[in-house]
C-alpha cells in the first residue's frame, strides 16, 4: 500500500499491507456497540494474530509437559521449544540466548533488577530516573531507595516533551549507580536517546536499565547497539500472549547478580545449609515457567519478523503523522508529545477543553473505538504536565488512516454532546 500523507509521499511502503495484516487478527473483525471495532489501546495491550492464538492451542494439544525435568520425549520436545523461544528472542534483539530471561512481563523484569541490583548499592548512592516513567520503572526503585537509603533523582522534560539532556548531564555523576529510563513514553510517545544515556551512565561507572515496554512492538531493537546493560519488556504488547515478557542483561552482569526468585530449576546444588545457582538464564527462572506463553512469544517474534520491524515502523510513522495532523485541527484539543515522527511513535495523548479524559474515552467507546483515558500509570508525569489525565490513542501495525478519521468524527460528536465546540 502507499503512504499518502505529505511528509511520507516519498516513502512508498509497498512492502507493508496493513489491510492484509489486519486480517490476521480475528478479534478485529467484530463489532462493538454495533460499530466496527476500532482498537486503539495498543500501548495497554495489542491484539493477537491467529498464528499466536493457534500456537497456544497447539502447544497444549500436542506438546504440553514440564521442562528441564522429564527424560521422556514429550518433555524433551517442550524443553527444546522453550529454549528455542529464548534463541528467537535473543536473535530478535541482538543478544545471546543466555542473556534472555523470561519473566511475567516488564514489571517483573524491572522489579528483578531493582531487587537484585540494589543489593550492590550503599546508603547515599544515587539512582537516576526520568519524569516520564511508568509506575513500573519508578515504584520499585523508589521503594528500594527507601529501604537502602539511596537517593532517587529525575531527569526533567523540555517544553517539547523530550528529556532535558543538559539536565541529564548535570544529574548523572560519579554518585550515580543506576540510570533507569523508559525507551518510549507510554503517555507522550517520545523516543528517548537511550544510547546517549547509556554512554553517559557508563562514563560515570553507572549501569543503564531500559524499560522497553513501548519500544519493542514498534521499532527495531538491537541491545548491543544501544549498549544498555539491561532491557525489560512484555510479550503482550508485541502481539504475544499475556503473562510472558523478557529481560535482557549483559552476561557478565547477570553472572554477578543474586537471583530474584528462589525455587526449583534455578539451582545447581541444594544442601540443608546452602545452595548454588544454575547457569544463565535459568538462574533467574525459578519454578515452572510460563512454558506455553514463552513458546508462543517465540511465535509472536516470528510474526513481527515476517512483517519486518522496519516496515512496521515506517507504516506506523505514516499513520501517526496523519493522526497528529488531523487531531491538531480539532478546536479545543491539546496534544502532549513531540510534533515530529522522528522523535516519537503513535502513542498520542490529548485533552479536550471542558471534558474529562474518561468521558472522552466513554463516548468514543459508544462509537466502537477503544482508547484509554486517565493517568496511564504515570501519575508523577501527569503532575508535570499539569493535568489529571489524558485520553490516549495508541497505534499498532493494523490501524489505518480510515480509523483515525473515525476517531476525529467521534471526538467532534463527543464535543457536541458536551456542548464544548
Ligand atoms: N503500561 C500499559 C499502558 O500504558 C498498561 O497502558
Amino acid at each position: 500500500m502507499l503512504v499518502k500523507n505529505s511528509s511520507f509521499q516519498k516513502q512508498e511502503v509497498e512492502f507493508f499491507n496493513a489491510e492484509k495484516a489486519r486480517n490476521d487478527f480475528p478479534i478485529l473483525q467484530q463489532k462493538m456497540h454495533n460499530k466496527p471495532l476500532v482498537y486503539l489501546d495498543n500501548s495497554a495491550t495489542s491484539q493477537k494474530p491467529r498464528v499466536v492464538i493457534d500456537a497456544l492451542t497447539t502447544y497444549f494439544q500436542e506438546s504440553n509437559a514440564n521442562i528441564h525435568r522429564g527424560v521422556y520425549k514429550l518433555s524433551e520436545q517442550a524443553t527444546r521449544a522453550y529454549e528455542q523461544a529464548h534463541e528467537k528472542v535473543a536473535r530478535f534483539i541482538g543478544a545471546l540466548p543466555e542473556e534472555v530471561i523470561f519473566t511475567k512481563g516488564t514489571t517483573e523484569g524491572l522489579n528483578l533488577l531493582a531487587y537484585s541490583l540494589s543489593q550492590q548499592l550503599k546508603k547515599g548512592d544515587e539512582i537516576v530516573l526520568t519524569q516520564m516513567e511508568h509506575h513500573s520503572n519508578l515504584v520499585p526503585w523508589q521503594q528500594m531507595a527507601k529501604r537502602g537509603g539511596f537517593v532517587v533523582k529525575f531527569i526533567p522534560l523540555t517544553n517539547d516533551f523530550r528529556l532535558d539532556m543538559d539536565a541529564a548531564r548535570a544529574l548523572i555523576t560519579s554518585k550515580t549507580k543506576i540510570v533507569s529510563v523508559t525507551h518510549i513514553s507510554n503517555v507522550l510517545g517520545t523516543i528517548n536517546p537511550v544510547q546517549d544515556i547509556a554512554a553517559l551512565a557508563h562514563k560515570h561507572g553507572a549501569l543503564c536499565v531500559v524499560d522497553g515496554a513501548q519500544s519493542i512492538p514498534h521499532i527495531p531493537i538491537n541491545v548491543k547497539e544501544l549498549d544498555c546493560d539491561f532491557f525489560a519488556c512484555s510479550g503482550h504488547k508485541m502481539y504475544g500472549p499475556t503473562g510472558i515478557g523478557f529481560l535482557y542483561g549483559k552476561k557478565e552482569l547477570l553472572e554477578c547478580m543474586q537471583p530474584f526468585l528462589y525455587g526449583g530449576d534455578m539451582i545447581a546444588e541444594v544442601g540443608f545449609d546452602d545452595s548454588t545457582w544454575n547457569e544463565l538464564p535459568w538462574k533467574f527462572e525459578a519454578g515452572t515457567p510460563p512454558i506455553a506463553e514463552g513458546i508462543t512469544l517465540g511465535t509472536a517474534v516470528d510474526y513481527v519478523t515476517m512483517l519486518g520491524m522496519e516496515h512496521i515502523k515506517l507504516y506506523e510513522d505514516g499513520v501517526t503523522a496523519y493522526a497528529l495532523d488531523a487531531l491538531k485541527k480539532i478546536k479545543g484539543l491539546h496534544l502532549y508529545g513531540p510534533e515530529s515522527v522522528q522523535q516519537r511513535i503513535g502513542v498520542i495523548s490529548f485533552t479536550i477543553e471542558g471534558m474529562h479524559p474518561h468521558d472522552v474515552a466513554t463516548l468514543l467507546d459508544r462509537e466502537g473505538i477503544a482508547v484509554r483515558g486517565g493517568h496511564h500509570c504515570a501519575m508523577p508525569l501527569m503532575s508535570v504536565l499539569g493535568v489529571a489525565g489524558t485520553t490516549r490513542i495508541s497505534l499498532a501495525c493494523y490501524n489505518t488512516r480510515e480509523e483515525i478519521d473515525k476517531v476525529v468524527e467521534a471526538i467532534k460528536k463527543a464535543q457536541k454532546v458536551f456542548g464544548v465546540c
